[in-house]
């Protein structure tokens, strides 16, 4: 039986194996380890890909995430607007620096906030607004950059999944304060391990989170503010930056093998496929369809040697983790009603038409 992966990362690494090979030696024989050149070189590249004048290189995500909150200094009780449909370390990150995530509902165009939504959740302790480019596809910034300037709101951009995706040809990222990137592994851009980075335009912004990723100090053992080790590996720096000169031809290769979703599955009656807002550029990191008949056509997929995903199974509100927050079924009915129907299909830039074709195939089989 054929078997097609949810990501191949086996074959890209073997697409550009010598590069790797010798990025990893080079940081070995210069013993850089945390932190170092090879990182600084990294963040400098990604900052000018992605159109910010600065960069951070973190750990992973979730502190990408949580280094921001440390430096915007968001205090206990403080409310931050997010989307009921994101994956947990968005809310977990505000949460563990004490602060208050409050859900908002998403949109069915985009899965993104519901910009409509997002007024009504406002109250005097709402200090950001954190909208999450989900999948590879930019929240409506626009809408959400007015409403973040008529309650003087901070924004902070979830772009875990969403490297090199714009809004009306503007990186994401580039919209607030901060934005915030993940490079676990299957993202757009993987690290081999975890990897996360911020990047903004404010140069003290820009060297405070430097300092706090490095226990709060800018001079080793002088400790300017309470900080976290949330330092990029050297190994993983010069990765990175190998594979980010791949960036954009894997990001067309993404957009290219979403066209060819769309034409093999065009005309499949029992599915919606993503759509595309007009105003932005998607990458695709996650292809997700919707089907009524979702648990049934995912095992019937496993079955055939398909791997699946789903993009998330329960909404974070519903989520045991946030119990204490007393939010019950009901509250946010569109990211309720999509958890249930979204399934996300194989996707990298590796996959090739054939295994597509085979995906879709099977896929019309099912409903037949
Ligand atoms: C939307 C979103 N936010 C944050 C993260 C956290 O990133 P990491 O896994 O690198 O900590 C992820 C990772 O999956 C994500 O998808």
């Amino acid at each position: 039986m054929k078997e097609i992966k949810f990501v191949d990362l086996k074959s890209q690494y073997l697409s550009i194996k010598s590069e790797i090979d010798n990025a990893i030696q080079e940081v070995l024989l210069a013993s850089a380890f945390a932190g170092g050149p090879f990182v600084k070189k990294f963040e400098e590249d990604f900052a000018n890909i992605h159109g910010a004048k600065f960069c951070s290189g973190i750990n992973n995500g979730t502190s990408a995430l949580h280094i921001v909150f440390m430096a915007i200094n968001l205090g206990r009780g403080d409310e931050v607007i997010i989307p009921a449909n994101t994956f947990i370390a968005t809310p977990a990150s505000v949460s563990l620096q004490g602060g208050k995530p409050v859900f908002v509902d998403c949109s069915e165009d985009d899965f993104n906030i519901d910009p409509d939504k997002i007024e009504k959740a406002i109250t005097p302790k709402t200090k950001v607004i954190m909208p999450v480019h989900l999948y590879g596809q930019p929240a409506q910034m626009g809408r959400i950059m007015e409403i973040a300037k008529k309650y003087n709101l901070t924004i902070v951009e979830d772009c875990a999944q969403a490297h090199m995706a714009e809004f009306e040809g503007r990186k994401v990222g580039n919209f607030g304060v901060a934005g915030c990137f993940s490079f676990y592994p299957g993202k757009n851009l993987g690290a081999y391990g975890e990897g996360g980075a911020v990047i903004c335009s404010n140069e003290e912004f820009w060297k405070r989170i430097q300092a706090i990723k490095e226990h709060g100090s800018f001079k080793k053992y002088y400790h300017e503010y309470l900080g976290h080790n949330y330092r990029l590996e050297g190994i993983q720096g010069a990765i990175l930056d190998v594979k980010l000169k791949y960036i954009e031809s894997w990001t067309d290769k993404r957009r290219k093998n979403a066209d060819l979703y769309r034409k093999y599955l065009a005309g499949v009656k029992d599915i919606v496929l993503p759509k595309e807002s007009k105003n932005v550029k998607h990458v695709y990191h996650i292809f997700v369809i919707r089907t009524k008949r979702r648990d049934e056509l995912n095992k019937f997929l496993n079955e055939n040697g398909i791997q699946t995903g789903i993009h998330y199974p329960i909404p974070c509100h519903l989520q045991h983790s946030y119990k204490f927050m007393g939010y019950k079924e009901g509250d946010f009915p569109v990211s309720e009603k999509l958890s249930n129907e979204i399934l996300s299909l194989p996707m990298s830039e590796q996959i090739s038409e054939e295994d597509i074709i085979y995906v879709c195939d099977k896929i019309r089989a099912f409903f037949k």
